[in-house]
């Protein structure tokens, strides 16, 4: 059964991630529904938005970490890489409900989505470095962009937790909705706006707010490369069976 659940409702597509038990942790397999996803919403013309969504209490705790322990023998074709070119070069409106933890992809997706909506319980975090890893998505690149240099350190570096109230302040998310099953519906309801706008001028508008579309795509291309090298080194194993094994990785040798 996949753990990516596609529902069409008027011009809005429906992703949403069905892993709750793994905190929505991304398989292969999930990556690749989402791509999929994408595909299906960039060539059926009746579709003018599409909303992520997740189950349970958490949106998405980033790739899963055993996956990351599996040898890979071309990252860039592999489906995390995948997707994430699919996001970058993805054509229509996106719109995101966040709840609960969003980590690692789960929140660089949200630097792709042109709307972001947040529970209260909504924190997010880029942990990379702490996982022997660099950023991927661009993010090296739009988070800066978005919060300047000095919050991105804080945040690619460190890998601080980014509450919902000052990811608001950060403008990494449009507005905090509060109120126990109100985010869903209330992103829904911005989607299906932008799904009732003209079409061409609502692409052509968000072509233009994103800028030059080859830098970014030149940015994950070396993050991808940078990525790919740091997955096989002996940190980023430390910190991968350590996450496993629950307990702190030891990285004073290293
Ligand atoms: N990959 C694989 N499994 C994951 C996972 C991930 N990224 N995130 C959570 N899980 C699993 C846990 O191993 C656990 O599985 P188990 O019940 O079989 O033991 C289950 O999901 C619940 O996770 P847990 O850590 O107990 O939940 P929590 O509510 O205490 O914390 C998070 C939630 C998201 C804060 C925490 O799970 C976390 O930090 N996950 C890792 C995030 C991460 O570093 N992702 C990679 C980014 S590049």
């Amino acid at each position: 059964m996949s753990e990516v659940l596609l529902s069409r409702a008027g011009g809005v597509l429906e992703l949403r991630l069905d892993r709750a038990a793994k905190k929505n942790a991304l398989t292969f397999a999930m990556y690749g529904a989402l791509t999929e996803g994408l595909a299906q919403a960039h060539s059926d013309p009746s579709v003018r938005a599409v909303l992520v969504t997740a189950s349970g209490e958490t949106f998405c705790a980033g790739n899963d970490i055993a996956d990351f322990l599996k040898p890979r023998d071309d990252f860039g074709a592999a489906p995390p890489s995948r997707f994430i070119e699919a996001l970058a070069g993805f054509d229509k409106p996106l719109v995101a409900a966040v709840q609960g933890p969003a980590v690692g992809i789960g929140a660089t997706m949200l630097l792709h989505c042109d709307l972001v909506y947040a529970s209260p319980t909504a924190r997010l975090r880029m942990p990379f470095v702490s996982l022997g890893l660099v950023p991927e998505a661009g993010s090296s690149l739009l988070l800066p962009r978005r919060v300047g240099d000095a919050v991105a350190a804080e945040i690619l570096l460190l890998g601080a937790w980014i509450d919902a109230e000052r990811a608001k302040e950060l403008r990494l998310v449009n507005a905090i909705v509060a109120g126990p099953g109100e985010l869903a519906p209330f992103a829904r309801q911005r989607a299906e706006e932008l799904a009732a706008c003209p079409p061409g001028a609502l692409r052509m508008t968000r072509a233009l707010l994103r800028g030059d579309a080859a830098a970014v795509r030149t940015r994950i291309g070396s993050e991808a490369a940078a990525f790919a090298q740091c997955l096989t080194s002996p940190e980023a194993k430390e910190a991968f069976n350590a996450f496993l094994e629950r307990r702190a990785p030891d990285f004073s040798r290293m």
